[in-house]
């Protein structure tokens, strides 16, 4: 069975093979200790760097890819938008709190809240 370890939390969970789990949600069943706020890909809260396994994550989706900006390419993923396949390690710093939105991640929320019909 594949194996997510969380080093910060020193903590190991496996899930059953063919299985594709959200590594959040895995997380917070699990009680290991990343760090969330909104769980849908907006806070950046909940940012991890893949250690190890990073071919067994689901390649990232424009929201987790606006929001994490240049962090992408060092290796960090949003737990809350992030499926694993397979074999994975994860770290995080305990402390860390909401990121501040970049600027193609600000672009990005214009653009979707000016061209949805106001109805309040
Ligand atoms: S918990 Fe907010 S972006 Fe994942």
């Amino acid at each position: 069975m594949p194996t997510i370890r969380f080093t910060t939390s020193d903590r190991e969970v496996t899930f059953p093979d063919g299985d594709e789990v959200n590594l959040l949600r895995v997380a917070i069943r699990n009680d290991c200790g990343i760090p969330f706020k909104c769980a849908s890909g907006n806070c950046g809260t909940d940012r991890v760097r893949v250690e190890a396994g990073s071919e067994h994550c689901v390649p990232p989706r424009r929201r987790e890819r606006d929001r994490l900006g240049d962090l992408l390419g060092h290796g960090y993923r949003l737990a809350c938008q992030t499926y694993v396949v397979g074999d994975v390690t994860v770290a995080w710093d305990p402390d860390q709190t909401e990121m501040e939105l970049g600027s193609r991640a600000i672009d990005r929320l214009k653009q979707v809240w000016l061209t949805r019909e106001d109805t309040a």
